[in-house]
């Protein structure tokens, strides 16, 4: 199970070998870069609150585990991604529950705030975290402690809180999907991680590191990228960033013959810039009568409420997914960008109108599907 499809990924764990191996090597070279680890270093010993933003495969995850590396907090660090957590039993996990306080709740368990108890707590994708949620979890912020679920007496907590999210919050909290309380408070400082396209300096440092890690795993003992295939990484705009770069490396090295890398063994993701939308789109919200887009769809909305359509909210969430996912050729990333929401809202999105056949399947774990 790749850490994106795992709901809850506490450290130390199994998993924390693999990870502790990629965290060491980290590369900053693009001054981009280079500054925001002297913000990162500035901010993490203080146990202050911070978000992080950016793209997904920015390195989000990769920062709050430096933060919490540099903070000097004897605790572990906990990752929870929010996208990922069941809405029936998120409460229970985050902060634990008393015996018998809901059916199969038959041993009293601590949830992921007292884990990170003197340590960190990530909370990923924070931006899908549902609105009960976002009020509970202000208040144990506020707080500093939690009430388990079915108990009465407060646990107090010292618990550093990073949060990360790839989705506009400002927009969100405007849209009233996101509180803007819980937003103030996350938002003490903010780390904006510049997508991997704005530090094209970091590009082969980072080719070369993801092929030693790589070449080692795999048993080939000399890899190379010849000059054309350095050219083609710097030309490439890496719409998923730096997790694109280590996929394309990857899958690279196992298409490569004798470890030399050309151009033709890079997978790379066509797009460019901006993200190319297919003809039907492009028509379809094509402003009309001097209307802006929003104009004309809102007269459209209100046409279809009078005329009492039934299940309007699904259908017209439905039609958006679809013209988009289509627009962007099914590509998950781009969809996901295009819609302003994360990928795992997307992919829960795509599933509920049946537009995921696997759900399973990801675009960028395909990539490692090649055969050797
Ligand atoms: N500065 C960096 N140096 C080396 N590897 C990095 C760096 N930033 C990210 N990575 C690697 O890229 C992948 C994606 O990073 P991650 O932190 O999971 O991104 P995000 O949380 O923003 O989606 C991970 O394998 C991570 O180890
Ligand atoms: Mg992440």
């Amino acid at each position: 199970m790749s850490p994106d499809s795992n709901p809850l990924l506490v450290l130390p764990n199994a998993q924390s070998n693999v990870l502790s191996v990629r965290a060491k090597a980290m590369i900053f070279a693009d001054p981009a870069s280079q500054q925001l680890l002297r913000q990162v270093e500035q901010f993490a010993p203080s146990g202050i609150t911070i978000l992080v933003t950016g793209d997904t495969g920015t390195g989000k995850e990769l920062i709050a585990r430096h933060i919490h590396a540099c903070s000097g907090r004897q605790g572990s660090f906990v990752a929870v991604n929010c996208g990922a957590l069941s809405q029936t039993l998120a409460e229970a996990e985050l902060f634990g529950h008393q015996a018998g306080a809901f059916t199969g709740a038959t041993e009293t368990r601590a949830g992921w705030f007292e884990a990170a108890d003197k340590g960190t707590l990530f909370l990923d994708e924070i931006g899908d975290l549902p609105l009960s949620l976002q009020v509970k979890l202000l208040r144990v912020i506020q707080e500093r402690e939690v009430v388990r679920v079915g108990a009465r007496k407060p646990i107090a907590l010292d618990v550093r809180i990073i949060a990360a999210t790839n989705i506009d919050v400002p927009a969100a909290v405007e849209a009233g999907s996101f509180r803007s309380d819980l937003y103030y408070r996350l938002n003490v400082v903010t780390l904006a991680v510049p997508p991997l396209a704005q530090r094209p300096a970091d590009i082969l440092p980072l080719a070369d590191h993801f092929l030693q890690q790589y070449s080692q795993r795999l048993g080939i003992r000399t890899a190379i990228l010849l000059p054309e295939t350095q050219q083609a990484l710097l030309s490439h705009n890496w719409p998923g960033n730096i997790r694109e770069l280590e996929n394309v490396i990857h899958a690279g090295l196992l298409t490569a013959r004798d470890g030399i890398i050309r151009p033709e063994n890079l997978r790379l993701i066509a797009a460019t810039n901006t993200i190319r939308l297919t003809p039907v789109v492009t028509t379809a919200l094509r402003p009309q009568n001097g209307q802006t887009g929003f104009e004309s769809m809102a007269a459209t909305i209100n046409q279809l409420l009078s005329a009492g359509e039934p299940a309007l909210h699904q259908r017209i969430e439905k039609q958006l997914v679809e013209l988009a996912y289509a627009a962007t050729q099914s590509n998950q990333v781009h969809t996901a960008r295009l819609l302003g929401v994360s990928r795992n809202t997307l992919r829960t999105l795509l599933k509920r109108h049946g537009l995921l056949a696997d759900a399973s399947r990801d675009e960028y774990e395909d990539s490692f599907n090649l055969p050797i």
